[in-house]
C-alpha cells in the first residue's frame, strides 16, 4: 500500500508505523489520520503483524500536533467534527486495538500527537523528546482524547497543570509522571521498542488482546472491568493458545503459541 504520509515496514512480527511529514514536524493533517486508520485496519487484519511500533521519522518530531492550518477557519460545528471523526477513526481505535501498540517518541509530540502516543498501549521516548497539551495557547483545547487520557495516566492535577500551563515537558520529566515508561537515547529508541516488542511476542497474542480489553474496560464508563476481565479470562480457556501455554509449562517446555 502506498501513502502519502506515513511509511509502514513489517519485519519478524513488529509493523512499525512512521508519520513521514518532516517538514511540518509530522503535524497530523486530515489525509494522515485516514491514512493511519487504514494501516491500522490492514494491521488488524494482517497475521503477519503482531505488534504496532508507532513513531514520527527524523530526529526532530514524533508528530507535533494536529496541523493548525487546517482547521484554523472551522465553525463549532466542523470543530466538533473534527475531534468526533479523529477520535473515532484514529484515537480510539488505536487505544482499543486487538494487538500491542507502542508509542516510541523521538521527539516533539505536542498537542494531537501526544494524544496519539496517549491512546498507544503504552510508550517509550528518547532523551531528546518534549511532551505537552498546548491546545489552550490557541484557544482550543484538547479534542483527541487528550483531557481525559492524559489525567488517567499522570494523575489528575498533573493533567490540569500541563493542559493549563500548555507548557512542555522533557523525556526525564514524562519519566517522573509515568507519562512513559523508558527513555533511551535517541539511537537506541527503536532497538528498545523492537526489544520489547520481541518480549511480548513470545507470549500469547490472544491472552493480550483478552488482557488490552480488561485493562481498557476499567477506563470506560459505565462499564465494570471486573466483569470484563472475568469474561476474557473465562474466553481464554477456549483458545488453542491457552492449551499450548498450559501443557508447555506442565511438560517443561517452551511454549509455541498457535495465536488462536
Ligand atoms: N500544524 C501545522 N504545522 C505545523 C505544526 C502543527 N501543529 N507544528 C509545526 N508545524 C510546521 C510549522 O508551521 C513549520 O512549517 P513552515 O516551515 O512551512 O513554516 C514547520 O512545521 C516547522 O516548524 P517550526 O515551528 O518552524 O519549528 P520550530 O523548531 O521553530 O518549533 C515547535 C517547533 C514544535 C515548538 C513549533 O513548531 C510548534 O509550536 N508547533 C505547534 C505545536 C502545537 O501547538 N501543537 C498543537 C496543535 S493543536
Amino acid at each position: 500500500m502506498d501513502y502519502n504520509n506515513i511509511i509502514v515496514e513489517i519485519g519478524e512480527g513488529i509493523l512499525q508505523i512512521t508519520i513521514d511529514r518532516p517538514s511540518k514536524l509530522n503535524a497530523l493533517n486530515k489525509e494522515t489520520i485516514a491514512e493511519l486508520h487504514e494501516a491500522f485496519a490492514d494491521a488488524k487484519e494482517d497475521e503477519e503483524a503482531k505488534v504496532v511500533i508507532l513513531t514520527g521519522s527524523g530526529e526532530k518530531a514524533f508528530v507535533a500536533g494536529a496541523d493548525i492550518s487546517e482547521f484554523s477557519d472551522y465553525s463549532p460545528e466542523e470543530g466538533k467534527q473534527l475531534a468526533a471523526e479523529g477520535q473515532q477513526k484514529l484515537f480510539d481505535y488505536v487505544a482499543n486495538f486487538p494487538k500491542p501498540v507502542i508509542a516510541a517518541i523521538n521527539g516533539f509530540a505536542l498537542g494531537g500527537g501526544l494524544e496519539l502516543a496517549l491512546a498507544a498501549h503504552f510508550r517509550i521516548a528518547s532523551d531528546n523528546a518534549k511532551m505537552g497539551l498546548p491546545e489552550v495557547s490557541l484557544g482550543v483545547i484538547p479534542g483527541y482524547g487528550g483531557t481525559q487520557r492524559l489525567p488517567q495516566i499522570v494523575g489528575k492535577g498533573r493533567a490540569m497543570e500541563m493542559i493549563m500551563t500548555a507548557g512542555m515537558i522533557d523525556a526525564n520529566q514524562a519519566l517522573q509522571y509515568n507519562l512513559v515508561n523508558h527513555v533511551t537515547e535517541q539511537p537506541e529508541l527503536l532497538n528498545f521498542a523492537e526489544n520489547l516488542a520481541e518480549k511480548i511476542m513470545k507470549n500469547s497474542l490472544v491472552a493480550i488482546s483478552s488482557a488490552i480489553k480488561a485493562i481498557n474496560a476499567n477506563f470506560e464508563a459505565g462499564v465494570n472491568g471486573f466483569e470484563t476481565e472475568i469474561e476474557e479470562f473465562g474466553r481464554c480457556f477456549g483458545t488453542e493458545d491457552f492449551e499450548e501455554g498450559t501443557s508447555a509449562f506442565l511438560k517443561k517446555r517452551k511454549a509455541d503459541f498457535p495465536g488462536k
